[in-house]
């Protein structure tokens, strides 16, 4: 040892008298604490009505057919499940280009929002508006014929025709009794189409609207696509998702959606965004701000564990904690089963 001796340490140097114990540890949260009811859980409704099909790129999720639904759900509203998001999956349902089996009166959500309303009138309903699961060329939008200026094998989107068909399809599902709608296409104007639908029906008091709002263009959505059949024919989503180096653009597409009449904003992937998580909660401190941990970043978390790097309850926790951190009150989670467990259990 070296003759040097430290002076004695400041006051303000002794950080551990804080977390020596878990309920001094949670006081450090700044308020933010998980609870159950921030918890939106995403469930894939086939339209096969017997279906309980294992997706294979994302773990523990299955292709849900109505008949099974009051089996699988029950269990978990007993558990403290407060909200679900629903996605359509069409495995038999004709695709065309405008995607007219999203509103079908027999597609799969709506058959689903009848049937979930009437098992579990508590349960928060919100579901997931998009085009690319029942359209032919598998894009969030209409397309137009011409050509794309940036790349050939790109879409053009017909902006307003995009808008009013998004918003047809919203106000159908909340006639069917959605709480909540979604619309997860990125299209331009299509915030201020849904709630304009939304008045024109008398609806507006009695579904809300989240908006996907910074939702990037990105390479996490794999499993999804696989587990919905959306992924697209040609081309890919990068004209009109945003680019991940973009958060002044996200800045815009939260404000712009705030002011279009979003009642709930939401960012989306979550992980590599969280700086956009936090701008959310800055620039529009008057919404609430949800984040998505999207498939591949669950089916990320999963693998590590299954690889031995970390335990799946820990880094659930700690990717789940850091959205908190960064601003999200709202979240929606393929963890949410696990966590309506661990949120019982001693931290
Ligand atoms: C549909 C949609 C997607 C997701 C939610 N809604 C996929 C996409 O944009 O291609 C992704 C969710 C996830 O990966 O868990 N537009
Ligand atoms: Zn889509």
């Amino acid at each position: 040892m070296s003759e040097f001796k430290a002076p004695p340490l400041d006051v303000s140097s002794i950080l551990h008298g804080g977390i020596h114990h878990p309920t001094l540890r949670s006081w450090q949260s700044n308020g933010r604490n998980l609870t159950k009811s921030m918890f939106i859980y995403p469930i894939f409704i086939s339209d096969d009505p017997d279906a309980e099909e294992v997706i294979s790129s994302l773990p523990g999720q299955k292709r849900w057919g109505l008949n099974k639904l009051e089996g699988f759900l029950g269990p978990l509203v007993k558990k403290g499940l407060k909200g679900v998001i629903l996605f359509g999956v069409p495995m038999k349902m004709e695709k065309d280009a405008r995607g007219s089996a999203a509103d079908d009166p027999s597609t799969p959500v709506i058959q689903a929002l009848h049937l979930l309303s009437k098992l579990f009138p508590q349960l928060m309903l919100t579901v997931d508006v998009c085009l690319c699961e029942y359209t032919s060329h598998g894009h969030c939008g209409i397309l137009s014929s011409l050509p794309n200026p940036g790349h050939s094998n790109q879409p053009t989107i017909e902006m307003e025709p995009s808008a009013q068909r998004i918003a047809e399809v919203a106000v159908a599902y909340a006639k069917a009794g959605a709480h909540c709608v979604a619309p997860s296409d990125m299209m331009d104007g299509r915030i201020r189409a849904i709630k304009l639908g939304l008045m024109h029906a008398g609806l507006a008091n009695r579904c809300a609207l989240m908006s996907y709002s910074a939702k990037f263009a990105s390479g996490l959505y794999g499993p999804f696509r696989d587990a919905a059949g959306s992924a697209p024919s040609f081309g890919n989503r990068k004209c009109y998702q945003l680019p991940p180096n973009g958060r002044s653009l996200a800045r815009r597409a939260i404000q712009r959606d705030a002011r279009e009449g979003a009642d709930i904003l939401m960012v989306k992937p979550s992980l590599p965004y969280l700086d956009i998580i936090s701008d959310c909660a800055q620039y529009a401190p008057d919404h609430p701000t949800a984040c998505y941990q999207v498939s591949g970043e669950y089916a990320m978390v999963v693998a590590g564990a299954e690889k031995g790097i970390y335990g799946l309850k820990e880094m659930a926790f700690e990717t789940t904690e850091s959205m908190v951190r960064a601003g999200a009150s709202i979240i929606l989670s393929y963890f949410t089963p696990q966590f309506l467990d661990w949120l019982d259990e001693e931290q």
